[in-house]
């Protein structure tokens, strides 16, 4: 089993090149599925869940070639299967993605029910409620889910909560659809629009992504011999952002959409912290104790819960006492047990926690308890003074491109160990 092992404090100084968004390349990835022909995708992550996925592609027919680390080229003239491997879906999320695009194909999906992070239930009611909306008939049995159609049709769906995967599947499925489709209540975040950007380059025909209402005009045929390039990673720029706000450093985070980091930007300022903007980059720098806050994790445009357990290793330093509502995932606060062992003083209960602020953290072995956890606990070892030996790490390699490397560059100390 691999760990990280960290010597700190550090404070974070230099530039970082932010990767392919991982979120939007688990959902391009099975999209590739309603394309008859040939397809280039670049700025993929090179992260576990792209591979993962790249080899389920694979076991259904898809033909895949490499061209370099981040570039791939996706044949899916011959599916040849629509049950997928229950073995391999069943151990990520994003898998339910190849419900909506096997469907939209072929008219039949079997798929293993989505693992992943364990951040509380993670029910698909409104994945299901899209694709029987849709016409198809969808079972849940055996520890998998089973959907059939002879013909998608379009239709009106009204999701009854804001769910990024369960919009994505919609799409998915009615692309190819007979007629229009509209999504109400859709999500906003940018990798429903770059899933949506990348249909539309391949011949589809959607309007309004990054709205809450989604129109799609079911099209016969997505053409393919066209290529992509993956929007870069909202999370990993937000995760640097923390890491130098945390680590009272200065980070010039590049290949980047700033706009995207709004939401992240307006709490930095608001704890002491400064961002600039520079198009397709940003800097952010720190230079003294942050200031307490409330932070409330909500859909896009609101603060993403996948930046809430880095921003609450900067609480749990902050001047004063900071509260953190998570109004998305339930058990998203596993993290801050493992903070609490490095000297941090973090009440939880239920979907808030209080974390009265301390002055430093102290080094301490460490478990990362799911992706982003995993990365917050990163940047805890950096600052906090003496050695920390972060372990589960395969979580976070799931998520982030050489993240080690690159908190390196920035001048931590930080090694993989093979065990
Ligand atoms: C969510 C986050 C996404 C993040 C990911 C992993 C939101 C809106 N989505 O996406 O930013 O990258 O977690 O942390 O912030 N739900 C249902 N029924 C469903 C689907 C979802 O009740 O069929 C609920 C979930 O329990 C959750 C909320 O809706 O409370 C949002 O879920 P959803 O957006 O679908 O989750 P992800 O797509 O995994």
């Amino acid at each position: 089993m691999d760990k990280l092992v960290i010597s700190g404090p550090t404070r974070l100084k230099g530039e970082v090149t932010i990767s392919g968004a991982k979120n939007a390349a688990v959902a391009i990835l099975p999209a590739t599925l309603l394309i008859e022909g040939v397809c280039r995708i670049e700025n993929l992550p090179n992260i576990s869940d792209v591979k993962m996925y790249c080899k389920i592609l694979e076991t259904l027919g898809a033909k895949i070639t490499w061209l370099s680390e981040h570039e791939i080229e996706i044949d899916s003239s011959n599916i040849s299967c629509t049950q997928a491997s229950i073995d391999l879906t069943s151990k990520f999320r994003a898998s339910y993605y190849l419900l909506g695009s096997l469907l939209g194909r072929c008219g039949q999906a079997e798929v293993g029910l989505p693992g992943g992070c364990n951040l509380g239930a993670r029910p698909i009611d409104q994945h299901i409620k899209a694709f029987e909306a849709l016409g198809a008939k969808v079972e849940v049995a055996q520890g998998k889910i089973t959907a059939k159609v002879k013909r998608l049709i379009g239709t009106s769906i009204y999701m009854d909560i804001v769910s990024v995967g369960a919009t994505i599947n919609a799409i998915l499925a009615a692309v190819l659809a007979d007629g229009t489709t509209t999504i109400d209540n859709a999500a906003k975040e940018p990798h429903i629009v770059d899933v949506a950007n990348f249909l539309n380059t391949m011949g589809a025909d959607i309007r309004g992504a990054g709205t809450d209402v989604i129109k799609i005009n079911g099209v016969k045929k997505l053409h393919g011999n066209t290529s992509y390039s993956v929007v870069p990673d909202q999370i990993e720029a937000g995760t640097f952002m923390l890491a130098a706000v945390a680590s009272k450093g200065d980070i010039t985070i590049k290949n980047c959409i700033p706009e995207h980091l709004d939401c992240i930007t307006a709490k930095i300022v608001e704890i002491g912290g400064t961002v600039e903007d520079y198009g397709d980059s940003i800097r952010v720098y720190m230079n003294k104790r942050p200031t307490k806050a409330t932070v409330k994790t909500l859909p896009y445009p609101g603060y993403p819960t996948d930046l809430q357990p880095q921003m609450g290793v900067v609480l749990s330093m902050a001047n004063g006492t900071s509260m953190i509502h998570e109004s998305i995932w339930e058990s998203r606060f596993q993290y801050t047990a493992e903070l609490n062992k490095m000297g941090a003083k973090i009440t939880a209960q239920g979907k808030s926690a209080v974390f009265e602020g301390v002055s430093e953290l102290t080094g301490a072995p460490i478990y990362a308890t799911d992706l982003r956890a995993g990365a917050a606990l990163i940047i805890a070892g950096i600052v906090a003074h003496g050695d920390t030996q972060l372990y589960n790490i395969d979580h976070i390699d799931r998520g982030y491109e050489n993240i080690e490397e690159k908190f390196r560059k920035l001048g931590a100390n930080i090694q993989r160990v093979v065990e």
